[in-house]
């Protein structure tokens, strides 16, 4: 191989260190760069050669007012020019009187202020109406019953509510002897006229006041009603006599709208 001659590798040499910046020199120039920005008197001649790098930046920053420095540095100093852009909103501005701007807000706020109180009523109203007895419900809150079905002397029992009731066509006798009771045995007074609205029926709900049982029609020892559970004895007008019921049978609401109807609840 042939020697190259000493002119030549001197003028590749200086053609590689002008287009091709070694890597050593640019970590010195770094090096260089942080030590003066580090320094007061390097940030100092930093922000000194900061407008000439803006002017030649392409960025056009908000921050850079026309003398090209920066806000911060002019913080305090009401010489300097503002920076602060303020948009014009004066394309979007109404050309109406100001009485026409002022009915037509009045008339939004009422409009949308009527349609939030129709949404609210309507709100409530599902609510109310969703939380209401349901039809079938309400249909057996009051039943309907045809006396002239119950013969004198016996008992009908018929479903209300849930519960039992009874129905009691009473003979003069039983309404003779229930109003005959002294009410100072009673272990809860009640006169027979107070037990019932028409002497000859008597209405009651068949749940026995202890604990519940359904009494037996026309059994005890007051021929009346007899709770088999723990032997509580109801007399003819459904008031305790005997065992641990503590208080009278229940009666229900009812009425007669007619002399053979009878509706209860
Ligand atoms: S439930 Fe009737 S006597 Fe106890």
């Amino acid at each position: 191989m042939r020697p190259v001659p000493a002119s030549a590798g001197s003028a590749l040499r200086n053609w590689t260190r002008h287009t091709l910046p070694s890597s050593s020199s640019q970590s010195s120039r770094l090096a260089a760069v942080s030590a003066t920005a580090s320094s007061p008197k390097g940030q100092r001649r930093l922000q000194t050669n900061e407008p000439n790098a803006a002017a030649s930046s392409s960025f056009s920053s908000p921050f850079s007012g026309p003398s090209g420095h920066h806000p911060l540095h002019r913080a305090g100093n009401p010489d300097k020019h503002d920076t602060t852009k303020i948009p014009n909103f004066k394309h979007y501005a109404s050309t109406a009187p100001e009485v026409t701007n002022r009915v037509f807000q009045y008339f939004m706020a009422g409009s949308m202020g009527l349609l939030a109180a129709a949404g609210a009523k309507n709100t409530v109203q599902d609510f109310l109406v969703n939380m209401s007895a349901s039809a079938d419900v309400l249909a057996m809150a009051k039943v309907e019953v045809d006396l002239a079905a119950i013969p004198e002397g016996k008992n009908v029992i018929i479903k209300w509510r849930g519960k039992p009731v009874f129905i009691r066509h009473r003979t003069e006798d039983e309404i003779k002897e229930a109003e005959a009771v002294n009410l100072s045995i009673l272990r809860d007074p009640q006169k027979d006229e107070e037990r019932v609205k028409k002497p000859e029926w008597l209405v009651m709900v068949g749940v026995c006041t202890h604990l519940g049982c359904v009494p037996i029609g026309e059994a005890g020892d007051f021929g009346g009603w007899f709770c088999p559970c723990h032997g509580s004895h109801y007399d003819i007008s459904g008031r305790v006599r005997k065992g641990p019921a503590p208080l009278n049978l229940e009666i229900p609401e009812y009425d007669f709208p007619e002399d053979e109807r009878l509706v209860i609840g």
